[in-house]
């Protein structure tokens, strides 16, 4: 690799997933790390896999799938969880052991209660270790922006020499500013020996909203990886965002003299299949794919863009994957043009979900005049996660009355084909239908979020819901779209119950986790 290249480490199924409201079922991970592979990332960090068996499930069957990309594994700096990273990792033809420990004084005597020596002895056994075992092995000095800089260059220095081939330079808390993180990776460079040997890489969080001019300020002082996630989902405030440092790096190429692997074009798609899997939906205004980072409204803007697209664009909608057009469809769309438009947004469907979509689209464009983009997404994953059964919505009907309870009363289909109808009545249409839900399918749960968003414009725009509720100590989230918001609702009620069900059925090892051999992608 070139020393201009910037490889791009993805950590969307580690630490993006480790967010509130982030995590994934293992269909879904795949579903992840197959676009990853397409969107050319170097390395997907795949989890940690000594967190929970899931975990290590979930990294073991993405390893085994071989899609391209380095697969990674986190591990701390004991021999249990660098064990599981290898086991978990080993069936990928590339593979990555990334081991942490904390170097900070906060974390050496607040949390760990090591002394610095300690911490020294416990990452460079460690990293000995994984070199026994693979040969690509990345270290992390965890809150390593908040340590001290002769320390940190010590550490680094000792990693080096137990054989990392990779050190990443964490910003844990997203503490650090961009003047100072450029102070920080300029120091090392010139302290540490043989740190030219290794991949310098930047890890950065979002507290202050610097994530991505931080990694930026990294990579301009010699780091080579640029650690990120997808919409920049990650704890709290998040990571440092894929697509916006990608597209700092490439529009902005006569400054950096860098560039990446990634396939542009590609990045919408996957940053809508994420928002769409875990139900952390894009700002409109969010850089780079937000459904207004190409919408032009002042008049004077219209008018330049008129003029010449580059007087108000400084990138093309199309290298992010974005058509130009928000082309609309109806019901005299054919087959042909709405199989375009599905390939175009990025999505691929075999024969049977196209059919399966296309009715659903028709039946779409019978209630509302224009299907929009934001349409066609939420029928097709809709139609995703409605297909796995048992119990498929036949039809519901809500009544509601001013200072009364509602009524509901839901029909649904079972695997044996039979209908089931049952009714109550709830403070509200949709406490009334999911009451009704949980009669007909005998799983009560606990709502604890009930999120509504609009998938495109317009008062007849379909409702895309994403319920987070509870079932046995355990929390699940379901989604669903119709232009009926209380059925959008119970869609994604029924999609929990459907999944409880199954795991009740075939058993998994987590909330949604169905084993390799049940997951499909
Ligand atoms: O933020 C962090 O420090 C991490 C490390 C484990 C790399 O996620
Ligand atoms: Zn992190």
């Amino acid at each position: 690799m070139s020393d201009k290249q910037i490889r791009i480490f993805d950590t969307t199924l580690r630490d993006g997933e480790q967010a509130p409201g982030c995590s994934m079922t293992l269909s879904e991970k795949l579903r992840v790390a197959k676009a990853l592979s397409e969107l050319r990332v170097d390395v997907i960090e795949a989890g940690f896999p000594a967190a929970s068996p899931g975990d290590f499930e979930s990294v073991k069957a993405i390893a085994d799938r071989n899609f391209g990309p380095i697969i990674c594994g986190l591990a701390r700096c004991n021999p249990g969880d660098i064990q599981k990273v290898y086991e978990a990792v080993k069936g990928a033809d590339r593979h990555r052991i990334h081991v942490f420990v904390a170097t900070s004084a906060i974390h050496r005597e607040h949390k760990l209660k090591m002394a610095k020596e300690e911490i020294i002895k416990s990452a460079v056994g460690a990293i000995e270790m994984a070199r026994e075992l693979v040969d690509d092995v990345e270290f992390s000095p965890e809150d390593a922006s908040r340590t001290e800089l002769a320390y940190l260059a010590e550490v680094v220095s000792a990693a080096i020499e137990a054989g990392a081939t990779t050190v990443n330079i964490p910003d844990t808390v997203g503490y650090t500013v961009p003047a100072e993180f450029d102070r920080l990776f300029r120091y090392l460079k010139e302290h540490v020996a043989n740190i030219d040997n290794i991949i310098l890489s930047v890890h950065c969080h979002n507290d202050l909203g610097m994530a991505v001019a931080n990694s930026l300020a990294a990579v301009n002082a010699g780091a080579r990886q640029i650690e990120c996630t997808i919409n920049g989902i990650g704890e709290r405030a998040g990571n440092c965002s894929l697509e916006e440092a990608v597209m700092a790096i490439k529009t902005r190429a006569e400054f950096f003299g860098l560039e990446t692997g990634i396939d542009t074009t590609r990045l919408y798609p996957t940053s809508r299949l994420v928002s769409n899997i875990t139900g952390m939906h894009t700002p409109r205004n969010k850089a780079v794919v937000g459904e207004n980072a190409f919408a032009h409204e002042a008049g004077i803007h219209q008018h330049g863009m008129l003029q010449h697209a580059s007087t108000y664009e400084i990138m093309r909608p199309e290298d992010v994957g974005l058509s130009r057009s928000n082309l609309v469809m109806g019901k005299h769309s054919g087959r042909h043009a709405f199989r375009d438009r599905v390939a175009e947004l990025g999505f691929e469907l075999d024969e049977f979900e196209t059919n399966r979509a296309f009715q659903e689209f028709k039946k779409l464009a019978d209630k509302k005049k224009d299907v929009y983009d934001g349409d066609i997404e939420a029928i097709i994953m809709n139609a995703d996660s409605a297909s796995s059964g048992p119990w498929t919505l036949k039809s519901l009907e809500v009544q509601t009355h001013t200072d009364q309870p509602a009524t509901a009363a839901v029909t649904l289909i079972g695997e044996d084909g039979e209908d089931k109808t049952e009714s109550a009545r709830g403070d509200g249409p949709v406490a009334a239908a999911f009451l009704a839900l949980e009669q007909a399918t005998g799983v009560q749960l606990t709502l604890k979020n009930f999120e509504l968003h609009s998938a495109s414009i317009g008062e007849d725009a379909q409702g895309e819901v994403t319920v987070t509720v509870e079932y046995d100590g355990e929390s699940y989230r379901g989604r669903g779209a119709s232009v009926d918001i209380v059925e959008a609702g119970c869609r994604a009620c029924l999609e929990v119950m459907n999944r409880i069900l199954r795991r009740k059925q075939y058993g998994s090892s987590g909330p949604g986790r169905p084993t390799p051999e049940q997951a499909t992608i």
